[in-house]
């Protein structure tokens, strides 16, 4: 298939782009480099340096690559915490950059989406683990942006019939040999984690330890990047057959920040210090995904099932990549 692959240079989608080229589709990576490397981008995919915000740009990329089989659809802001600060880059930018986009899928006549959503739709779940169908309580306005383009994409679908698959996953995580995290500034627990272990950071703050969980830090659903970019492969190659559908995307295990402060230092081999600092604002307590459905209907089986797996893939990328793409 010609697959569309916006936010092709960043952590998920570069790694995607280049599960989509090993699995023999032809893939065209729509970035801004706003958050994104060039270098991660996939030599054999054509790379169009654009900004969904500028709809003539977006509608000159499906001029010049016509007949575009579906689109995956990663570019976005995705930082929980700046959406308490910044509100509108949400609320405005991440719902306007895709309505641009699916107006262009539309008016090119692209009927296949997969939208990269979120487990930030489950502020106040009803069971744990989360199943997709679950009540929506979106905890930030990143949450909320993911909510309503998911509604958008419910509307396109009754009245243009776009089809679309909503992956929401948990925590992505690890790394490739060639690919990885690579954040200014960094903000997440496993490469935070591995800068301690490089000796770049001092310490890992814990973000609190009075949480209602095990050993009172936050529990979270580690999944590994490549088995997120496997799903979007079977949700795309599966699209025509299973139609709209949504699927939340996780290990099904939880693991809280003190247990993946302990597996890095069992994989890395270093003391890796903590202190522990006040709750972070919007954290819930626990998130751990059912990812049930997604198992049945597509046949969907993470590779990288245990902490420990994610975690070495992650040291040996951070490890020789000390400086990521600037190593
Ligand atoms: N944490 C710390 N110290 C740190 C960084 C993180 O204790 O320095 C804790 C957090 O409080 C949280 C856990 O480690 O409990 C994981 O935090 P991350 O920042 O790595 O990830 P989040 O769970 O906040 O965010 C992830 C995705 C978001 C998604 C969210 C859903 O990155 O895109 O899950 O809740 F929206």
């Amino acid at each position: 298939m010609k697959i569309l692959v916006t936010g092709g240079a960043g952590y998920i989608g570069s790694i995607t782009t280049a599960e989509l080229i090993a699995a023999g589709h032809q893939v065209i990576v729509l970035d801004n480099l706003y958050q994104g490397h060039a270098a991660a981008v996939p030599p054999e995919a054509t790379f169009v340096q654009a900004d969904l915000a500028d709809r003539e740009a977006v509608e000159q990329v499906f001029e010049q690559h016509p007949h575009i089989d579906g689109i995956m659809h990663f570019a976005s802001y995705t930082l929980v915490g700046e959406s308490m600060q910044e509100p509108l880059r949400y609320l405005r930018d991440n719902l306007v950059n895709a309505a641009n986009l699916l107006e262009a899928a539309v008016t090119n006549g692209v009927r296949r989406f997969i939208l990269s959503s979120t487990a930030n739709l489950f502020d106040d779940p009803t069971t744990m683990p989360i199943e997709p169908d679950d009540r929506i309580v979106p905890g930030s306005p990143y949450g909320e942006s993911k909510f309503f383009i998911e509604r958008m994409l419910h509307w396109f679908d009754r009245i243009y019939g776009v089809k679309s698959i909503c992956l929401r996953y948990f925590n992505a995580c690890g790394d490739t040999p060639g690919r990885g995290e690579d954040h200014d500034p960094e903000t997440h627990l496993i490469p935070l984690v591995l800068q301690v272990a490089l000796g770049q950071r001092p310490h890992i703050t814990i973000f609190g330890d009075d949480y209602p969980t095990r050993d009172g830090t936050c529990v979270r659903d580690y999944v590994h990047v490549v088995d997120l970019a496997r799903a979007h492969i079977l949700a795309m190659e599966n699209l025509d057959r299973i139609g709209s559908r949504k699927f939340n995307l996780g290990n099904g295990n939880g693991y809280s920040v003190k247990e993946v402060i302990e597996m890095a230092r069992k994989v890395t081999g270093h003391p890796i210090p903590h202190v522990v600092g006040p709750r972070r604002p919007g954290d819930p307590a626990t998130l751990v995904a059912s990812s049930n459905t997604i198992r049945q209907e597509l046949g969907w089986q993470p590779r990288y099932p245990d902490l420990e797996s994610i975690m070495r893939s992650a040291w040996e990328w951070h490890s020789s990549h000390p400086h990521g793409y600037k190593s």
